[in-house]
């Protein structure tokens, strides 16, 4: 494959492999923070159309630790203000001479439109409530250090899970490496298509709590629900915010993620956020790793594609 633009289509062996290469990512650069210049003379192009504090970061410090180049965009300041399209511009920016583009956008598909348009690696850094695949790699291998397989582990995604990318990636993920899966939230963020897909789906977190895992949890995600009714703030904390009383009912080695960025108060208490159940700042240290494993095995699918001999600077 020369493009990630998300995990329904990759095959469990294909996620299993990212995971592989990002783990000797983490180790060979000593916890991401050293660099292997493995891709020296390359271009990674980060064009986000949305906000972004980890994912856009993580993706510029994965190229600069493989010895790539960056170029970053952002269409705040850029020529989109002058009316120039999504494609246009990402064709603009690969005829600087990138070879892979990172986008973000609102809309879902257009990491799949660019795919076809460019001739460039794309890489999906979240396509509006479609899919978010580094995401679910990254919250995949943290699973994975702290559990060593996914066979017999629960894991709920709880909370705006209509809106969710991160949802939407995990779910799919979790599914084929052989995790139970359960989908809980209010039922207005909880489509029951889940349920005819074969996964659980829960409306009460209290009711699950007792035999998860692991629990993702995740942001309301306000901005994408102008046209839907939802529970207020203070009626989802009551029903689903992670908190000190709740965790008495968890596992005593239940796992607490979240993909961020966390709403404290809202979906997690702060002694949970930071207690010693969260594994939230080893999920963005992660990102770096599965970000790294993504470009590194995609640059060497489309170095064979166009006939390049690997580790050729041509
Ligand atoms: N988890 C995530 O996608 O965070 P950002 O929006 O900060 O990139």
């Amino acid at each position: 494959r020369r493009h990630l633009l998300d995990l329904e289509s990759l095959s469990a062996d294909e996620i299993v492999t990212l995971l592989d290469v990002a783990q000797v990512m983490k180790e060979a650069t000593g916890g991401c923070r050293r660099k292997i210049s493995l891709l020296q003379g390359k271009t990674c192009a980060n064009l986000f159309f949305e906000n972004s504090t980890r994912t856009r970061n993580s993706f510029s410090l994965a190229a600069k630790r493989l010895g790539a180049d960056t170029v970053e965009f952002g269409s705040s300041g850029s020529s989109v203000a002058k009316g120039e399209t999504y494609v246009d511009t990402a064709k603009t920016i690969e005829a600087m001479g990138v070879d892979w583009v990172v986008t973000r956008h609102s809309t879902p598909g257009t990491p799949h439109l660019l795919a076809r348009e460019l001739d460039c690696c794309v890489l999906n850094a979240g396509d509006g409530p479609h899919e978010h695949p580094t995401q679910g790699l990254l919250d995949l291998l943290t699973i994975r250090q702290h559990r060593g397989s996914f066979e017999g582990l629960t894991v709920a995604m709880v909370g705006d899970i209509a809106h969710s990318r991160t949802a939407r990636s995990n779910i799919w993920g979790l599914h084929k490496l052989g995790a139970h899966v359960i989908v809980c939230g209010p039922p207005t963020l909880v489509s029951e298509r889940w349920r005819e897909l074969g996964f659980e789906v829960a409306h009460h977190l209290d009711e699950i709590l007792p035999r998860c895992d692991v629990l993702n949890l995740l942001r309301i995600q306000f901005e994408r629900q102008k046209a839907r009714p939802f529970p207020s703030v203070h009626e989802y904390a009551a029903l689903y915010a992670m908190n000190a009383a709740r965790m008495k009912k968890a596992r005593k080695d239940i796992l607490i993620m979240a993909p961020g960025p966390i709403n404290r108060g809202v979906e997690i208490t702060p002694e949970v956020a930071d207690g010693p159940h969260s594994v939230i700042l080893e999920q963005v240290n992660n990102g770096i790793a599965v970000r790294m494993a993504a470009l590194w095995l995609l640059a060497a699918a489309d170095d064979a594609h166009r006939g390049i001999a690997p580790n050729s600077q041509e």
